[in-house]
C-alpha cells in the first residue's frame, strides 16, 4: 500500500505490520501550562500480536490508545492501520473505515442503552454497510455466553455481560485490529478474569490482534509484549 506523504515521498508499509505509529506526540495547553501527554511514541505491531501496555494513572495510556484507533488526533506523528495513514482521512473516510478495520472496548462499556445487545452487536455493521453474516454472528455470541441475552437492555446486564457485548460488537466486522482501554476496571474479579479468559479464547479463535491498556500486571504478563508508559514515554519491556 503507498501512500503520498506530506512532503511527497512514498511511504510503505509491510502488509504484517497491521499497526504503525511513528513519533506519535500529544500535547494538551491550559494556559501557560502544556503537558505531553504521548511524547513521540513509536510502535509496529504485527497481525496476530497481543500487546499490553501498563503505566501510572495519568502516564498517557488512554491518550495513546485512543490516538493509535484514531478517536482522538495527534497533535503531530502519524499512524497506519492494515498500510493506511489515518491522521490523513477526513471524517466520512474514517467512519466507515474504523467500522471495518478497528474495534475498541471501554472500561465503561460505551453501550447505547436504548439498543437491545444484538442491535448493539450489530450497529457498526450497518455504519459500515457491510453484509450481516448469521453464522459468524451466533459462533461470537455463543462464544461470549451472550446467546440467551440478546434481547436485553444494557441496563438489564451485569457489568461482565455488557463488556461481552462490547466485545462482540467490537468484534463483528472481523477488524484488523482491537484496542481494549482497561476493559476490567469496572468489573469485579470474577467477571474481570472471566472476561480475559474470554478475549483470550475468541483472539486464540480468530487470531486476533489485540492492543490491551490494563492496570493488572498478571494480565498484562499474559501478552506477547510488553510497553510501559511513563509520563508520556513509551517503552518495550523486554520479557
Ligand atoms: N482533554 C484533556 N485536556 C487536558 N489534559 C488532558 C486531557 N486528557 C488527558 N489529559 C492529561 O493527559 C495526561 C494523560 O492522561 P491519560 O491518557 O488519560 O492517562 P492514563 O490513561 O494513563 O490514566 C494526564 O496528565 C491528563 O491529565
Ligand atoms: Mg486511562
Amino acid at each position: 500500500m503507498k501512500k503520498k506523504h506530506a512532503f511527497g515521498q512514498k511511504v510503505t508499509i509491510p502488509e504484517e505490520n497491521v499497526l504503525v505509529a511513528q513519533a506519535l506526540t500529544k500535547t494538551y495547553f491550559q494556559g501557560d501550562v502544556h503537558i505531553k501527554a504521548v511524547d513521540s511514541a513509536y510502535l509496529t505491531v504485527k497481525r496476530g500480536e497481543f500487546v499490553s501496555v501498563i503505566g501510572a494513572s495519568g502516564s498517557g495510556k488512554s491518550t495513546l490508545l485512543h490516538m493509535l484507533a484514531g478517536l482522538d488526533r495527534p497533535t503531530s506523528g502519524r499512524v497506519y492501520i492494515a498500510g493506511q495513514d489515518i491522521i490523513d482521512m477526513d471524517d466520512d473516510e474514517f467512519s466507515v473505515f474504523r467500522n471495518r478495520h478497528i474495534g475498541f472496548i471501554f472500561q465503561s462499556f460505551n453501550l447505547l442503552p436504548v439498543l437491545t445487545a444484538k442491535e448493539n452487536i450489530l450497529m457498526p455493521q450497518k455504519i459500515a454497510g457491510k453484509t450481516y453474516y448469521p453464522n459468524y454472528f451466533n459462533e461470537l455470541v455463543e462464544m461470549l455466553g451472550l446467546s440467551d441475552r440478546l434481547h436485553h437492555l444494557p441496563s438489564e446486564l451485569s457489568g461482565g455481560q455488557q463488556q461481552r457485548v462490547a466485545v462482540a460488537r467490537a468484534l463483528i466486522n472481523k477488524p484488523d485490529i482491537l484496542f481494549a482501554d482497561e476493559p476490567t476496571g469496572n468489573l469485579d474479579q470474577t467477571s474481570a478474569k472471566e472476561l480475559i479468559d474470554l478475549l483470550l479464547a475468541t483472539r486464540a479463535d480468530l487470531g486476533q490482534t489485540l492492543v490491551m491498556v490494563t492496570h493488572d500486571n498478571s494480565i498484562a504478563m499474559l501478552a506477547d509484549r510488553v510497553l510501559t508508559m511513563t509520563n508520556g514515554v513509551l517503552e518495550e519491556i523486554k520479557k
